[in-house]
């Protein structure tokens, strides 16, 4: 999650997620963002039923999850999901229909749920952050995506005491220009005032993982000696290892 647009949330789920199910774990990936990307990266059709539907009219997650690769399950967003922005009868209760919906189904087995967020904080948001343990903050390289993870403390903070579970910060040093001092300047930031939440792969920017999505390929499978598969296999090793720098 980051309210900054194009900080490499997507990317993230996409290749991070692949590279959890590689390395053996079973995981489902959850399409939060009405763009979505998700399902599209992955050469599947988004015009299917989804969160969408599971969020507005009650059907089931074990009813809309589709197999895309071995041990990897999507849920996609579903053409409606940008609707479910703009419910308003509910009251509270709207903010845990992710998790309910989560709780209803089959997906205790999985090693690792991903739920990529849209570039906003509305309801899709605070739904995502209910149901979740963790929370990991994409940052890349530049100043406004600095600014985009400051405003996410307080909405974190405050998903924390309205949910009454603790949420577990995460930050991650996306689409990294390593010539650019701006690039080192800004990880150094986040190292800074966020010791011990910082996983310890940068990833790169690498023109494969922008092109990955068109060909309905991660990473893994469009060019699997490139600098962004092996960022993001490393990222998979910091999650699974609790690796930080
Ligand atoms: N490490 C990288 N190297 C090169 N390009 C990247 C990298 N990460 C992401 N991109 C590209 O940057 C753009 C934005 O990435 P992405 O869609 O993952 O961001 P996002 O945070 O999900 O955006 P949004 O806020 O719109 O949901 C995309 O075109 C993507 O292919
Ligand atoms: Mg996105």
């Amino acid at each position: 999650m980051n309210q900054k647009g194009g900080v490499g949330k997507t990317t993230t789920t996409i290749n991070l997620g692949h590279a959890l199910a590689l390395a053996g774990n079973k995981v489902t990936l959850l399409d939060m963002d009405p763009q979505g990307q998700i399902a599209t990266g992955y050469g599947l059709d988004n015009n299917q039923s989804g969160l969408d539907d599971v969020l507005l009219n009650d059907v089931a997650i074990d009813d809309v999850r589709v197999e895309a690769r071995d041990k990897l399950y999507i849920i996609a967003a579903g053409r409606q999901l940008a609707d479910f922005e703009h419910v308003s009868e509910g009251g509270s209760a709207r903010g845990h229909r992710l998790r309910l919906a989560i709780e209803a189904s089959s997906l205790n087995d999985q090693d690792f749920i991903l739920i990529d967020c849209p570039p906003s904080s509305g309801l899709l948001g605070i739904n995502a952050m209910f149901a979740a343990y963790e929370v990991v903050i994409p940052v890349s390289s530049d100043y406004l995506s600095l600014q985009g993870l400051s405003r996410m403390i307080p909405i974190v903070k405050r998903a924390e005491s309205l949910s009454g579970h603790t949420i577990k910060l995460w930050l991650v040093s996306t689409r990294m220009d390593m010539r650019r001092r701006l690039a080192h300047e800004v990880r150094n930031r986040i190292l800074n005032y966020f010791p011990g939440r910082v996983f310890a792969t940068v990833v790169r920017e690498n023109v494969a993982l922008a092109e990955s999505p068109s060909f309905g390929k991660t990473i893994f499978e469009y060019k699997p000696t490139s600098a962004g598969a092996e960022d993001y296999f490393s990222l998979a090793q910091d999650l699974l290892e609790r690796r930080i720098s």
